[in-house]
């Protein structure tokens, strides 16, 4: 289970977070919604210890997360993966050996073993085998998404946290990775995050959906809660959504330059 708790995070004198509680269940995906630059991103990255919560508390599985040593937050991240906005793949590794990456990183499997989940993970996401020796350029956005998806679930991990994971994609490839989003959930009983400004995204995936306003949660609650909300902000959010566009955030890019060479790094 995952709690936030009275979270506050400023980063100088920008306050985004001002007491962020929310609770994710085992078992559910509870999608965040806001508008952009609202902290939606800044509050997921406390699970992982990318960021430190300034006052509250951030618990994963009953174990507070900004109270981990380095050790104990390696093991941490092993049980959470992260989709980010752009798939974020090492352009210069073929899409197997992007897989493939964090396994070795991980240690648990024997270089025997690796290719055969690499496999796996890919056809949870609907991709053959073939691609696994296609490089990142070679693939759509929304190709590339699965691959994001793929290589996060390769960990099998308890958790996964999606930043994103439809902006800038076609509707019918946005509902290919809101069914894969629902197939990790109900197939492989991952409990998720949804980051999203996609409101057909959010009401196909989520099981609660919780709107982030200025620092806090304005309201949680189920799909039909949010659908038929009364609150004034949510209803502009959800009515305004069409006319926004896509937002990038600065760190999120579509490829990122790899820590090892090319030689280095695994074959796939
Ligand atoms: N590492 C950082 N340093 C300084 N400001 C940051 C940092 N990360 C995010 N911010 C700021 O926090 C606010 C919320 O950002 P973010 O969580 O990315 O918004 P969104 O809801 O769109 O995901 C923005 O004003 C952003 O500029
Ligand atoms: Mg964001």
């Amino acid at each position: 289970m995952i709690r936030f708790n009275n979270v506050h995070k400023a980063f100088g004198e920008n306050e985004v977070l001002r007491g962020f509680t929310l609770d994710v269940n085992e078992g559910e995906t509870v999608v965040i919604i806001g508008f952009s630059g609202t902290g939606k991103s800044v509050a997921i990255k406390h699970l992982v210890g990318l960021l430190e919560p300034d006052q509250g508390s951030v618990h994963v599985d009953g174990v507070e997360v900004g109270a981990l040593t380095r050790r104990e937050l390696y093991a941490l991240r092993a049980k959470i993966g992260y989709v980010f906005q752009f798939a974020a793949l090492f352009d210069s590794l073929t899409i197997a050996e992007n897989i493939a990456m964090g396994l070795h990183k991980q240690g648990h499997l024997t270089e025997e073993e690796i290719p055969e989940r690499v496999r796996e993970a890919l056809a949870l996401v609907d991709l053959d085998e073939s691609v696994g020796s296609k490089l990142p350029a070679e693939l759509s956005g929304g190709m590339r998404k699965r691959v994001g998806i793929a290589r996060a679930i390769a960990l099998r991990p308890k958790y996964l946290l999606y930043d994103e994971p439809t902006t800038g994609l076609d509707p019918v490839t946005s509902a290919i990775i809101d069914d894969l989003m629902l197939r990790m959930q109900r197939q492989l009983g991952v409990t998720g995050i949804v980051i999203t400004h996609d409101m057909r995204s959010a009401y196909r995936v989520g099981t609660r959906i919780a709107m982030l306003y200025e620092g806090t949660v304005r309201q949680v609650g189920t799909v039909e809660e949010i659908r038929q909300s009364h609150d004034p902000i949510v209803r502009q959010f959800i009515e305004g959504r069409a006319e926004l566009g896509p937002i990038d955030a600065p760190e999120d890019t579509a490829t990122v330059t790899p820590p090892v060479t090319r030689a280095a790094a695994p074959s796939a």
